[in-house]
């Protein structure tokens, strides 16, 4: 494993940039596993920004999202099928066709995680998979207690999540999404590249409990210890607690 410090946010953005750059750069059809999320906008504005200068093309790129919240639209702007449109692929040259998002209105949610799951294989697995971490250890919607080998599959939100959601949704419950289809584990782990973004003190414990205790599925990012490709740039903040148990920092 390798882990990049960044003195800020700012940079620490960069840094996650460049890893995707240079995905990209060699190998221009790669499939890339994008996550939403509020830490990865300022790696999506730096691609955004080489895109428009010239020195990256995203033309043959394929990409597979996440997760999705089960009920939202494209429209909606709480969906991450918007997110995604509007910090990333409205504002560089892919191909939208070639974007992927689980299907929030799916008729039959399940019958969309197998679509999903089959749609990776076609597209012959994800090269790099971006990954953000939840203060609980969770990636995607798999939060403590998910199991490990389960490919992209439907998910109950848990009351706190959907409590700490609603200030997104006029404050009423009622509007919050209660179920969601997120990537497993086991989708995940098959990435051939893991890239892990973390930014700011708050994730700091989670992160040593992660890459430093025992792999066990009530910190379900604890897995990516038994992956051999991974990267994790954060900033100064974010790794202080590795630094200071001892981790080493490879840059
Ligand atoms: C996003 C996702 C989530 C986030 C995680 C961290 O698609 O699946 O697991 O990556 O909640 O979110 P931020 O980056 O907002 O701290």
């Amino acid at each position: 494993m390798r882990i990049y410090c960044s003195e800020n946010y700012e940079t620490m953005s960069r840094v996650a940039a460049n890893i995707i750059s240079a995905q990209i750069i060699f190998k221009p059809n790669c499939v890339l596993g994008l996550a939403t999320g509020s830490t990865p906008i300022g790696a999506y504005k730096q691609l955004v920004k080489w895109q428009k200068k010239g020195d990256l093309s995203f033309t043959q790129v394929r990409s597979v999202n996440l997760d999705e919240y089960v009920g939202l639209s494209p429209e909606h702007s709480q969906s991450y099928r918007y997110f995604m449109n509007e910090n990333l692929f409205k504002q560089v040259n892919i191909n939208i066709e070639n974007t992927n998002v689980p299907n929030g209105m799916a008729e039959n949610p399940e019958e969309e995680c197998s679509r999903y799951n089959s749609l990776i294989e076609e597209l012959g697995g994800i090269d790099l998979q971006l990954l953000g971490i939840g203060h609980n250890g969770h990636i995607g919607f798999n939060e403590p207690e998910a199991a490990f080998n389960l490919n992209t599959h439907v998910v109950k939100l848990s009351e706190t999540t959907i409590e700490a959601n609603s200030r997104f949704f006029d404050n009423d419950i009622s509007k919050v999404p209660t179920h969601a289809i997120t990537m497993g584990i086991k989708s995940i782990m098959h990435a051939r590249k893991i890239l892990v973004v973390a930014s700011g003190a708050d994730k700091s414990d989670i992160l040593v409990k992660t890459f430093m205790g025992s792999v066990m599925p009530e910190v379900p990012a604890s897995i990516l210890q038994m992956h051999p490709d991974v990267t994790l740039v954060g900033d100064k903040a974010a790794l202080s607690g590795l630094i200071n148990a001892g981790a080493k920092i490879t840059l």
